[in-house]
């Protein structure tokens, strides 16, 4: 049964094969039912669009609730899939978290306006200069500059030091400032940014106003249509195990995201955060977290995905396991350690992920730096190259 499941993970990520023949998914998933794994049985007829749409939603639903012997299935076939598209190379960004000011509330995020714990900052130019000259570890290839929702830090801290690292140094350069006018990614990107990551966070609307995510959903998705029309290279995300999240929203969020022309995509745990309206919910579950990186890794082999330190806080094995379940992006935190602590998404205390771990987690994971830029390899991919 095990091997029957491995080939029907493997058959479900021959991208171009698979596009043409949605028979076949109905096929593979017929047999894995027979198994006895699967929980929704695939109504799909043969090359009817609307049938092609349900198997795909049957593969992702058995895929991740899988547990056993097919969740190892599903693991080992993204890990393939990674290295078959990026060999075992994991690109390596360094993160500045340049301040802790936003004006979002988000109920899920400790760094929500209404949280009065924190000691709010924005960094001085010369410290971010410094750890950029004086500290950058050999292996990254990439800066990212990421704050919270704050246009004041993103104009007068990270535009002029982009200005000045964009003619200086060869790092990709990449930011997270939130839903900002449109006007300041144009001032971004003349300064010499490429990257935006802007995570959708679910992609249901009413699960997205519930839970105050920025703005309105449809403003996010304005935002993310504009930075890949004006060639940003962009990667979002959403987070996994929100309270009362059910299958057809998480699985709903992945279409939208895959319909977004996006370079790269995250997925979170949920972490009930502390400070947070959501502070008493449950963690998300570590393993399932771990089979929706493999289903963006198998849906979209081309996507940067990165292995967040939030996997850390389910486990310490959660970084490792998430390279080895398709993820091929790490980031190391250059925060200095003074202003660490109230950079808080979760807790206060933080699971900082230093280059020493970055780098032992990317060996445990049979896995070296790349030496390239994930901007710079995600821009050479033709833009639909993409599969199912
Ligand atoms: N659980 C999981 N992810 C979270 N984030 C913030 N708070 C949480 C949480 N409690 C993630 C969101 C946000 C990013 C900065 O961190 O995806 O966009």
């Amino acid at each position: 049964m095990g091997w029957e499941l491995l080939m029907s993970y493997g058959d479900l990520v021959r991208p171009t094969w698979l596009c043409r023949q949605p028979q076949r998914v109905q096929t593979v998933f017929r047999k894995s039912h027979a198994a006895g794994h699967n929980t929704v049985v695939s109504k799909a007829r043969g090359g009817e669009e609307e049938g092609f749409a349900e198997a795909k939603a049957d593969w992702r639903r058995s895929a991740l609730t899988a547990g056993g012997q097919a969740q190892a299935a599903l693991w080992a076939s993204a890990e393939r899939v990674r290295e078959q598209i990026f060999g075992q190379r994991i690109f390596v960004r360094g993160v500045i978290e340049v301040a802790n000011f936003c004006r979002q509330n988000c109920s899920y995020c400790g760094m929500r306006r209404e949280n009065d714990a924190l000691r709010r900052f924005r960094l001085a130019r010369e410290v971010i200069r410094r750890v950029i000259d004086e500290s950058l570890p050999p292996s990254v290839t990439d800066l990212n500059f990421q704050a919270g929702e704050d246009p004041v830090a993103l104009r007068e801290l990270v535009l002029p030091v982009i200005e000045e690292i964009a003619k200086e140094k060869r790092l990709g350069i990449s930011v997270c400032l939130g839903t900002v006018d449109h006007r300041l990614y144009d001032e971004l990107q003349q300064a010499g940014a490429r990257g935006y990551i802007i995570k959708l966070e679910t992609g249901d609307p009413e699960q997205y106003r519930l839970l105050q995510c920025p703005g309105r959903l449809e403003r996010r998705l304005e935002a993310i249509r504009y930075l890949v029309r004006t060639g940003w290279c962009v990667s979002s995300g959403f987070i996994y195990g929100l309270p009362n999240q059910t299958l057809d929203q998480v699985i709903g969020t992945l279409d939208l995201l895959r319909s977004l022309s996006l370079c790269g995509c995250s997925v979170s745990p949920f972490i009930p955060g502390e400070g947070t309206p959501l502070s008493s919910e449950k963690r998300a579950d570590l393993d399932q977290t771990l089979n929706a990186v493999a289903v963006l890794r198998l849906s979209s082999p081309r996507w940067v995905v990165p292995a967040v330190s939030a996997l850390n806080l389910c486990d310490s094995s959660g970084y490792v396991r998430a390279l080895r379940a398709g993820a091929n992006l790490a980031t190391i935190n250059l925060t200095p350690g003074e202003w660490r602590g109230d950079y808080q998404l979760y807790r206060r205390k933080r699971w900082i992920m230093t280059e020493e771990r970055v780098l032992q987690a990317i060996e445990q994971a049979g896995c070296q730096p790349s030496p390239q830029s994930w901007i710079a390899a995600s821009s050479s991919f033709p833009p639909s190259a993409d599969p199912i």
